[in-house]
């Protein structure tokens, strides 16, 4: 198995994924059904048979989530394939931001616009309690993962189909990552995302602003990229929103912007 992992390390790193190491550690556990850590308390055992399937789709660049075909987001494992985006880390961020906007609230009306696998939704029904939650998308594909992940997590939000006007509705809290790549972008990012995400995740433009026009809520968090930043922040302002502020990720780049009004 060592030797599997050398030859499946150099394999990876040959076609260009980032940490190629952590990959294939991660593909021979899940080939061997065990965890990543396990996998060393028996180093001799032999490479899985399943492996090789594993890594021809990684070379290929397919997300490594979907391969393993679950994903960490905050407290919750989430299911996760090709109806929606992987959740990233800076979305973590977003539903940070919604939990401190949410304290104190007993029981927050929380609309969240484009729930893809659930993730924000999800954590923010984990770890706000009270919250009555409701994820709307405009994928059916995507909606059906969500419902797959409620049901994992036994968490109950309610998911609709449905769009930005939904924001319409009145709620306390609006939060949303909407597709934000502009099409003239989508050449320039990783083969992972722009070749196996969906693209009606990723491309679009103008949520933001819609959103911050539509939306009739007490608070608004809104997942941008760091150039939309200052641009969302004044719309958000032109809306009559108070109190707008942005709030950077872990890596320190401009990726949530909030406002509240009366
Ligand atoms: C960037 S993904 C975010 C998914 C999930 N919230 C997350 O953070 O991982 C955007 C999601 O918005 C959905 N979407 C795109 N346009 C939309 C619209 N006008 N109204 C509602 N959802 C939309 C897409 O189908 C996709 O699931």
């Amino acid at each position: 198995m060592r030797e599997a992992l050398r030859a499946a390390e150099e394999r990876l790193a040959r076609a260009g994924v980032d940490s190629p190491r952590v990959d294939a550690e991660l593909l021979v556990a899940h080939a061997l059904g065990v965890s990543r850590t396990e996998l060393y308390a028996e180093p001799e055992r032999d490479a899985p048979a399943g492996l090789e399937p594993l890594l021809r789709r990684r070379e290929a660049r397919e997300p490594l989530a979907y391969l393993l075909g679950e994903w960490g987001f905050r407290r919750l494992t989430l299911r996760v394939d090709w109806r929606a985006l992987v959740p990233r880390p800076e979305t973590e961020v977003v539903v940070e931001r919604c939990l401190a906007l949410l304290a104190g609230l007993e029981r927050p009306r929380v609309l969240d616009v484009g729930v893809g696998s659930g993730a924000i939704a999800l954590a923010i029904a984990d770890e706000h309690p009270g919250a009555l939650v409701t994820g709307v998308d405009v994928s059916e594909q995507a909606l059906s993962l969500a419902r797959e992940n409620a049901e994992r997590t036994g968490l109950a939000v309610e998911l609709r189909l449905g769009g930005i006007e939904v924001a319409a509705e009145g709620w306390d809290l609006v939060v949303s990552n909407p597709p934000y790549v502009a099409p003239e972008e989508i050449e320039a990012l990783e083969p992972e995302v722009r070749d196996w995400e969906p693209r009606s995740a990723l491309v679009g433009e103008g949520a933001h602003e819609e959103l911050a026009r539509v939306a009739r809520t007490r608070l608004l968090v809104l997942e941008v990229a760091p150039a939309q930043a200052g641009r969302v922040a004044a719309a958000l302002e032109a809306a009559g929103y108070d109190g707008v502020s942005i709030t950077r990720d872990l890596a320190g780049r401009e990726r949530v912007v909030e406002g509240r009004q009366a």
